[in-house]
């Protein structure tokens, strides 16, 4: 049993967060591309869903090379997306509604098309010349072997002052200097003025690689494959949670806002100087350790005993000193009843039990747009289906590697950023209700029978099941702040767990597999009367000792 002391109790960690990637969400005005102005006429149903917080992607001024992660200017909304006042409009609107408005916040690297990097480019004495990172080459090849995390070398030759520029994303995406105390000024004072305008808080994109092992030396041993070790020397380096602290203490720390920073290569051990509440650096962290676990091989599931182990971790890691992001699907990874679930055989009930297991968690759980609705991965037929900058650079890479373009297109359905990044799915009539024009993206095919308007109505429906669970935390305040400990820990297809808060106690079950299980419960005793949620019809009298569950089989009781 957890003895820590009770989390203090705030707004962010009684909130969900729904996730909204607007070139996808709604397009209001015909031109194929998700827009501000679709957001807002979808606020009710955001409502409806009882969400409390929206974190919108990339609505900035932006060339779109990354889909507005390469701002041009951090204080402009991309015309594509609407305009200031739409942005107002979506602001107040929100708030109208008891809902909060969260914004990325992208400052590992702009856009090549930003007016500073455009300065600093211009000549070697610029003002602005040190607030990117510049270095000659190596014998007339780049100044190191570091790769970016788009594939391909991090560095860009530039001829104008014949040096190179790193990028650890695309190389319309240069990294900022964050040695650069001036740099930091600039970036804060943008931050106070979206504060300023009443905004509630910030995601905060790819901060972990904002500091460089100092020296750039090169990578001892270039895995092209291997996606954690390769990043070892620009990924959670000593000193950027220095950087971290000058961040939240010359912003957030001034205003009642929410943050939470994309950490990749942060692991639970680490979590508490991140976001432990004494430390005053970050509220939470997105983690990338259960991400990890989303494997490339199609026909191999996850493996159960790591994501208890991951997620044990971070849930006592935390309990007490800091606070968890609970999600399991966003805009860069592929959708989870596809990858976790078994979206031919058991779509509702995978789906279901996916959101069951992670949900009730110690945490703010996070729903990104279409889980709701239980949206699965696409089929993209070939390279011209994908718009995804990583997707396009991993063709070239491996076509180098000797790999046939279907060979990659198969791996890439698995895998691709694209697959979350379909159009919403609203109904069944053309573009599935996206709007008039040709979407930028193809909607996926299952769009008549995987959309809102035919599940808003149905009790049974996934979206429903939602609304339940929300409600639940609403409802039960143990749900929000209780501890958590595994049950039957080390079954290897059933996720189980109590949730303890002071004389309030609760159990929640989930069969992650598509065969029927037991479930060891050890000494509770859930009684029929106690069962607070199901996803699909329970029939057993009081249980003791042995749950039988079915495929896929969810359960949340009180006892
Ligand atoms: C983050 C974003 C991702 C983006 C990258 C570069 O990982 O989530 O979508 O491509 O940073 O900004
Ligand atoms: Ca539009």
């Amino acid at each position: 049993m957890s003895s820590a002391v009770q989390p203090k109790k705030i707004w962010w960690k009684e909130s969900v967060v729904y996730q909204v990637y607007p070139r996808s969400f709604k397009d209001s005005n015909g031109d194929g591309i998700g827009d501000l102005k679709g957001l807002v006429s979808k606020l009710d149903y955001l409502k409806h869903l009882g969400i409390d917080v929206i974190w919108i992607c990339p609505m900035f001024k932006s060339p779109m090379d990354d889909n507005g992660y390469d701002i041009s200017d951090y204080q402009d909304i991309n015309p594509e997306f609407g305009n200031m006042a739409d942005f107002d409009l979506l602001l107040k609107e929100c708030h109208a509604r008891g809902i909060r408005l969260i914004l990325d916040l992208v400052v590992n690297h702009t856009s090549d098309e930003h007016p500073w990097f455009i300065e600093s480019r211009s000549s070697k004495d610029n003002p602005k010349r040190d607030w990117y990172i510049w270095r000659d080459g190596k014998d007339g090849k780049e100044p190191n072997n570091w790769e970016s995390i788009f594939s391909g070398s991090a560095w860009k030759y530039d001829e104008k002052t014949a040096q190179w520029f790193m990028h650890l994303f695309s190389a319309r995406q240069p990294d900022l200097n964050w040695e650069n105390h001036d740099v930091r000024k600039a970036v804060y004072e943008m931050i106070r003025w979206w504060l300023d305008r009443g905004i509630d808080g910030f995601r905060i994109d790819a901060f972990t690689h904002t500091r460089k092992e100092p020296g750039l030396v090169d990578m001892p041993n270039p895995q092209n494959l291997e996606y954690v070790p390769s990043y070892a020397k620009h990924m959670n380096v000593p000193g950027v949670l220095d950087y971290v602290q000058d961040l939240a203490q010359n912003t957030f720390n001034h205003y009642d806002c929410m943050t939470v920073g994309e950490a990749n290569g942060v692991n639970a051990a680490e979590a508490s100087e991140w976001v432990g509440e004494a430390k005053r650096r970050l509220n939470m962290v997105i983690q990338f350790e259960h991400v990890g676990l989303w494997d490339t091989n199609p026909d191999q599931r996850f493996n159960m005993k790591d994501l208890k182990r991951v997620f044990n971790n971070w849930q006592k890691g935390l309990d007490g000193i800091g606070w968890n992001a609970l999600f399991v699907e966003n805009h860069d990874v592929p959708r989870i009843n596809s990858k976790w679930g078994d979206v031919k055989n058991y779509w509702r009930e995978s789906s279901t039990s996916i959101a069951t297991m992670y949900f009730m968690m110690q945490g703010t759980p996070f729903i990104y747009q279409g889980q709701e609705i239980g949206m699965t991965n696409s089929q993209f037929a070939g390279p011209e289906d994908f718009n995804d900058v990583s997707a396009k650079n991993y063709y070239v890479a491996k076509r180098k590697e000797g790999k046939t373009d279907a060979e990659i297109t198969a791996e890439l359905n698995h895998t691709s950023r694209d697959n979350a990044r379909t159009p919403m799915q609203w109904d069944s009539s053309a573009n599935a209700g996206f709007g008039t024009g040709t979407p930028w993206l193809k909607i996926n095919a299952n769009y008549k029978n995987i959309n809102v308007a035919a599940q808003v109505e149905d009790p049974e429906s996934i979206f429903n099941y939602y609304r339940r669970l929300i409600r639940l935390r609403k409802d039960n305040e143990g749900l929000v702040y209780g501890s958590f400990d595994l049950v039957d820990a080390d079954h290897k297809d059933v996720f189980a767990y109590t949730r303890t808060y002071g004389a309030q106690k609760f159990f929640v079950v989930a069969n992650m597999t598509p065969k029927a299980a037991h479930c060891d419960i050890g000494a509770l005793s859930l009684k029929p009367e106690n069962l607070l949620l199901a996803n699909m019809t329970v029939s057993d009298k009081s249980v003791e000792k042995n749950l039988n569950l079915k495929p896929f089989e969810a359960r949340i009781y009180k006892i």
